[in-house]
């Protein structure tokens, strides 16, 4: 197929000239196609929603859309949607995250690798044409897309160790292994997966705090202590991956916090800070989400009256609090109600990292030590500060 190997070897060419394609990748690149990995009807992110193609319809597209730099969805819903698409929950990962994952990796020739969210299995067809086959082993939860991915691998004659099951346990039957990557994003990093790398191994994975945003970690393994395995490292950069299934958070009715009417208890006050500037922004919501990982918020328009009302509420359902926009407006009404003070841990945070100067997402990293993680700015003995309310 002439056409797609001239797409590809356009989009090697593209990843190459942008810097996230080191030089050992480029072959694997080039020899593994992405339109392999991606069935007849997709949904091309693109920024702005969804483009649906169907390869019957629109042959030139799909292959266009196949070499392009989106995410493309192969999965909604955990396979139950009937039409009434809302959550996209398997994909062939952006061209630029796999590169710059891959990047973040550092394998070297004879690595043994491990891989959590196998999904259509591109990531995994490139980990093996450049590690071999038997160095290879991706697990997928989903049973239905581990068999796509497993017609995949045979059609190419690519043969890693497929495993149907759940990548927060790893997968000890192979371990130990040199390095890990997960390409479903986690608040937490399930134990097992750092327990499974050799020290000074590497793990690379998408951090997505309750909160919001999202980078991709780069964690060292450090050593083995009686609580468990430690790691740190530091962010490499921005991400937005679907969530592991088990950690998507369902949150208790809003009863729960204010069984009565609102505002109940709650005592008012004003801030300065615009609410919405704050989840908004993809890096200032992943930093409030660092610092008070047990955080997460809703966002109401209360009818379309033109406020916009920003709920916070703690995963220990002991507090809440409101913050009002309303547009224009120079100060916004606060309520908050319970033990702690969400909003003022969300301000603190924010007037925080606004006084040391915005630091991006490479600034910050993640300790994980005795099943704890610490998140730091700057280096591993820097961590982040604990706003007030929070004990
Ligand atoms: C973004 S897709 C993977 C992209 C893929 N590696 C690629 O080559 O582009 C994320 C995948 O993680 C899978 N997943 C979610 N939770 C999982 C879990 N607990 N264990 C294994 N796979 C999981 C999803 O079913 C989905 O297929």
């Amino acid at each position: 197929m002439t056409a797609a190997v001239d797409v590809r070897a356009r989009l090697v060419d593209r990843l190459e000239a942008s810097g996230v394609l080191t030089p050992g990748w480029r072959q694997a690149f080039l020899d593994v196609g992405r339109h392999e990995f991606l069935p007849d009807v997709f949904w091309a992110s693109t920024g702005d929603g969804y483009e649906r193609c169907d390869r019957a319809r629109s042959p030139e597209r799909w292959l266009e859309l196949a070499y392009s730099d989106v995410a493309i969805v192969t999965q909604w819903d955990d396979g139950t949607s009937s039409g009434q698409q809302r959550e996209p929950t398997s994909s062939v990962s952006m061209p630029t995250m796999v590169a710059s994952m891959l990047r973040d990796l550092d394998v070297h020739e004879g690595h043994k690798v491990w891989e959590g969210g196998t999904g259509p299995g591109w990531n995994a067809g490139l980990l093996a044409r450049r590690q071999g086959a038997h160095n290879v082993v991706t697990v997928e939860l989903d049973a239905v897309v581990a068999a796509q991915a497993a017609a995949n691998f045979r059609a190419l004659d690519i043969a890693p160790t497929a495993v149907v099951g759940d990548a927060a346990h790893g997968y000890l039957p192979g371990a130990p292994y040199d390095r890990g990557i997960l390409t479903c994003s986690v608040r937490h990093v399930p134990p097992a997966l750092i327990g499974q790398i050799r020290r000074h191994g590497v793990l690379v994975l998408p951090f997505a705090p309750l909160f919001g945003g999202g980078a991709v970690a780069r964690l060292t393994v450090t050593g083995t202590t009686v609580t468990g395995t430690t790691a740190t490292g530091p962010f490499t950069g921005s991400s937005a991956f679907m969530r592991m299934r088990q950690q998507r958070y369902q949150a208790p009715p809003v009863d729960d916090y204010l069984p009565g009417d609102w505002p109940g208890d709650a005592v008012r006050e004003y801030t300065t800070l615009n609410p919405l500037n704050v989840v908004d922004d993809w890096l200032a919501s992943f930093v409030v989400g660092l610092a008070v990982p047990d955080l997460y918020y809703r966002r109401s328009n209360n009818g379309g009256s033109g406020m916009t009302t920003l709920w916070l509420f703690d995963t220990g359902v002991t507090s809440w609090a409101t913050v009002d926009f309303v547009d224009g407006a120079s100060r916004f009404e606060v309520r908050q109600s319970g033990s702690r003070r969400m909003w003022s841990e969300v301000e603190d945070t924010v007037r925080w990292w606004t006084a040391a100067g915005r630091p991006g997402f490479e600034r910050f990293g993640l300790t994980l030590e005795g099943g704890e993680h610490r998140a730091w700015l700057h280096q591993p003995a820097n961590p982040l500060p604990s706003p007030r309310g929070q004990d």
